[in-house]
């Protein structure tokens, strides 16, 4: 984690607003994908259930954010997954990608129609081609806020996500949500995997293209 620094209201000199040029490990994930052998083990009245699923996920650069002194460069996504053939969406998710530059940090936010939002964070490098964030129940910095219902009958205590960069311009996650099922002695593994394939480049931020360095 960071530290603070004493002067917390001054904002850093000379940003550059080219997002896509500062997004560190999170550069490889901007543009639009397609998953189409993404498995899901998810928690049923019986055994667990496998689910193949196809997946799309629109991830695009955003200005620079500034909190004072603390600059952070990121994506915003939309992630919508199916069962193969289907229209009807089972899984919707929105929220960002963040990196801090100066420190390594990355921030996730999940925000699903379930009711339900987590901020996930971890620590790379710039050429990091893996790197993992996290998530746990209780915490006020890397936590998880559920609405009663899921937080009554199927309540998040952690959550996990690995992302893996390939070099042939695709990359894999491996996500573990860990649900307490009301009634039952052991936590459940809620798992989702996938390996999105590129379908778009990304659209330059905003900024960028109002300051003429990028089409
Ligand atoms: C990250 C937090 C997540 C939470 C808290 C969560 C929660 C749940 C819960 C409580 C259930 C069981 C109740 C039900 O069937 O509706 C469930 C089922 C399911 N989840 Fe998740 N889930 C999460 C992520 C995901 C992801 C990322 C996917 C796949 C892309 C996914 C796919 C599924 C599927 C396929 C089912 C079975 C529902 C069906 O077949 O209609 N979940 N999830």
């Amino acid at each position: 984690m960071s530290e603070t620094p004493e002067d917390i209201f001054t904002e850093q000199d000379n940003i550059d607003v080219n997002t896509l040029a500062n997004l560190g490990p999170l550069t490889a994930l901007a543009g639009v994908w397609e998953g189409t052998k993404g498995l899901d083990v998810n928690p049923d009245a019986g055994a667990p259930r496998r689910q193949v699923f196809v997946e799309h996920i629109d991830l695009q650069p955003i200005d620079p954010q500034s909190n004072g002194p603390q600059l952070l460069y990121g994506l915003r996504y939309h992630t919508r997954s199916t069962k193969p053939g289907e229209t009807e969406t089972y899984h919707d998710q929105v929220g960002y990608w963040l990196w801090e530059p100066a420190t390594g940090q990355i921030i996730h936010t999940l925000t699903m129609p379930r009711g339900q939002t987590v901020l996930a964070t971890g620590q790379a490098t710039a050429d990091a081609r893996r790197f993992e964030v996290s998530a746990v129940r209780g915490s006020t910095m890397n936590g998880i806020s559920s609405a009663p219902f899921l937080e009554d009958a199927f309540r998040t205590d952690a959550l996990t996500m690995a992302v893996t960069l390939h070099d042939d311009d695709s990359w894999s996650y491996f996500e573990d949500t860990v649900l307490q099922v009301r009634g039952r002695p052991e936590p459940f593994h809620h798992t989702d995997r996938n390996t999105l394939v590129r379908i778009a480049a990304p659209t330059p931020n905003p900024l960028a293209r109002a300051s003429g360095d990028v089409g």
